[in-house]
């Protein structure tokens, strides 16, 4: 468990036919994939800014985009970064690294460390 947390995860090329779209098909496929991954700390992937499409599918399965760049493959155009389960492994190392301390300031710190996840 512990080596497979530290392992990240890349999908690509998730495409389906024209002719069989809007079916639940990349969904099924998405989800699948998850599933293989699930031991993995980081799971990423690459989208056109405007494939709304496939932003909201990624969304709607817990992706969040973390970035822009202007040229990520070398081909003029921008892509977005999106991600999924970064944000929680970090602020689950921050909590477990925390020393100990009394009781009250165990809770602030759990509080501030709830609303960081709300940003
Ligand atoms: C993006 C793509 C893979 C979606 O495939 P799909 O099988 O039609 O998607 P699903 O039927 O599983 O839809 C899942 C969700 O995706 C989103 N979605 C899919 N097509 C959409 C559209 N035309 N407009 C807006 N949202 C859309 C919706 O959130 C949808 O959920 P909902 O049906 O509950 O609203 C497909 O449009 C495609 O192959 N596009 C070209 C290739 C591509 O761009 N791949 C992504 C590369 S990162």
């Amino acid at each position: 468990m512990e080596a497979s947390r530290r392992r990240s995860a890349y999908l690509s090329n998730i495409a389906v036919d024209p002719d069989f779209r809007r079916r639940g098909i990349a969904r099924a496929a998405t989800v699948f994939l998850l599933e293989e991954a699930k031991g993995c700390a980081r799971i990423d992937l690459v989208t056109h800014p405007d494939n709304a499409a496939a932003i909201a599918l990624y969304r709607s399965l817990g992706f969040e985009v973390e970035s822009r760049k202007e040229n990520y493959f070398g081909d003029g155009q921008p892509r977005v970064v999106m991600l999924r389960g970064v944000r929680t492994e970090i602020i689950t190392s921050r909590l477990l690294l925390r020393p100990a301390a009394g009781a009250d300031r165990m809770q602030l710190h759990r509080l501030e460390q709830d609303s960081e996840v709300m940003r």
